[in-house]
């Protein structure tokens, strides 16, 4: 069968390709459901840090978040859902749940990721679930796995699920831009961000040895651009983005691209997409109307310049906006749910001309969208 992943331009859309893999096989009878493993930061934490012992920024556990879907807050750093839970809705899962929330079911898959962490251990430490964690809380369901199913079925389940991890922003921002001068002395950026990338990779060869092969990434988006950091923009542009913020993810998400194409060269069987998030992102944040939007720029909830206090919440008094579904970003530092709602639909919608060999839209009846399950499980 033809490889599905087989060009650098192409793994964006492929994403896809994976995420449609775990809904189809939900569909036939006779194959037990894909699973889907979230690791990562606020971007794609589900509620994790509801439940952990930290200070009140870490938590998105009050109004107004949440208010848009939930009507209450549920710990996502959203008026409503994140990324992967679009994902799996367009996959036809339910929402994934948060691994510390009690009594949680797991059988569809596991959201491991914590607010403000980041792949250094050192990033908001204490703080957070750093990713080392997370990838010991995957472990624990490993092993419960195991126990339930057997070892042969557990096996498959975890082969066949997808891993996927948004992380990174923290260690650049909280850790480096704006964090403890002396780590800037201590590392310029090219070393600061080779760190990152060593130990991303390492974590990433771990849940290789773990049993897991299939894994999308989400590269880091223009940070210099989220709110906060056009307000704290020292430079004489004042105003505009933080280009040494932006810079730092734009070498981030260079370094991981080279990684990845390497280790599916080294690993048997590794498989993976990496959505350019950077592009896609700045294209909203630039071009608003575009994209029904009303505002780029702006946080809907928050204080200050740009909304980029990060109060949203919080403070006795900050400002909400009319409808955050018009605004690119929520809060200082994240993006709305309907950027979110975009992020999702639009993975699935790009596949067919890119991916070439696949026919998709998103009506097609789950048999016919398990051919994409196929291309994609078999092609080794
Ligand atoms: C991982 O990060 C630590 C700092 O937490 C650093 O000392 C180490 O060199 C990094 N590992 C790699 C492989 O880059
Ligand atoms: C952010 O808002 C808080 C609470 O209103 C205020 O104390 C603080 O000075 C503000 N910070 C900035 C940088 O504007």
């Amino acid at each position: 069968m033809a490889r599905l992943i087989s060009h650098s331009d192409y793994f964006v859309i492929c994403t896809a390709a994976l995420v449609l893999a775990i809904s189809c096989e939900t569909c036939a009878s006779t194959q037990p459901p894909a699973s889907f493993f979230i690791f990562g930061d606020s971007t794609v934490d589900a509620g994790n840090n509801n439940y952990i012992n930290t200070i009140p920024i870490m938590k998105a556990n009050y109004t107004p978040y949440g208010e848009s879907y939930f009507e209450r807050p549920t710990g996502r750093f959203s008026d409503g859902l994140v990324a992967v839970d679009f994902i799996a809705e367009y996959a036809g899962l339910p929402l994934i749940p948060p691994f510390l929330q009690p009594s949680a079911e797991f059988i569809h898959g596991v959201n491991f990721a914590s607010g403000g962490a980041g792949v250094l251990p050192e990033t908001n430490q204490g703080l957070v679930i750093d990713l080392q964690t997370q990838i010991e809380y995957f472990e624990d369901v490993r092993v419960s796995l195991k126990q339930k199913l057997g070892k042969a079925k557990a096996r498959k389940l975890i082969k066949k699920a997808v891993y996927f991890i948004s992380i990174g922003s923290n260690d650049y921002l909280g850790g480096y831009v704006l964090g403890n001068p002396q780590v800037r002395i201590d590392y310029n950026p090219e070393q600061y961000v080779a760190m990152v990338i060593g130990n991303l990779t390492e974590k990433i060869q771990l849940l290789y040895r773990k049993g897991g092969r299939r894994f999308g990434f989400l590269s880091l988006c223009s940070l210099g651009c989220i709110p906060i950091l056009r307000d704290l923009n020292p430079n004489a542009n004042k105003g505009g983005c933080f280009e040494d913020a932006s810079a730092l993810a734009q070498a981030h998400n260079k370094a991981l691209k080279i990684v990845l194409a390497k280790l599916e060269r080294q690993l048997k069987g590794f498989k993976y997409s990496n959505y350019n998030l950077y592009d896609w992102l700045l294209h909203r944040i630039n071009h608003p109307s575009h994209y029904g939007f009303k505002d780029g720029i702006d946080a809907c909830c928050g204080s200050g310049p740009f909304g980029g206090n990060f109060t949203c919440g919080k403070a006795p008094s900050y400002q909400l906006c009319d409808n955050p579904k018009y605004h690119v970003f929520w809060d200082s530092f994240h993006p709305s749910q309907a950027l979110y709602e975009q992020l999702g639909q639009e993975s699935l919608e790009w596949a067919p001309s890119h991916c070439g060999t696949i026919q998709h839209s998103r009506t097609l009846p789950c048999k016919e969208t398990l051919i994409i399950a196929d291309a994609v499980v078999d092609d080794h």
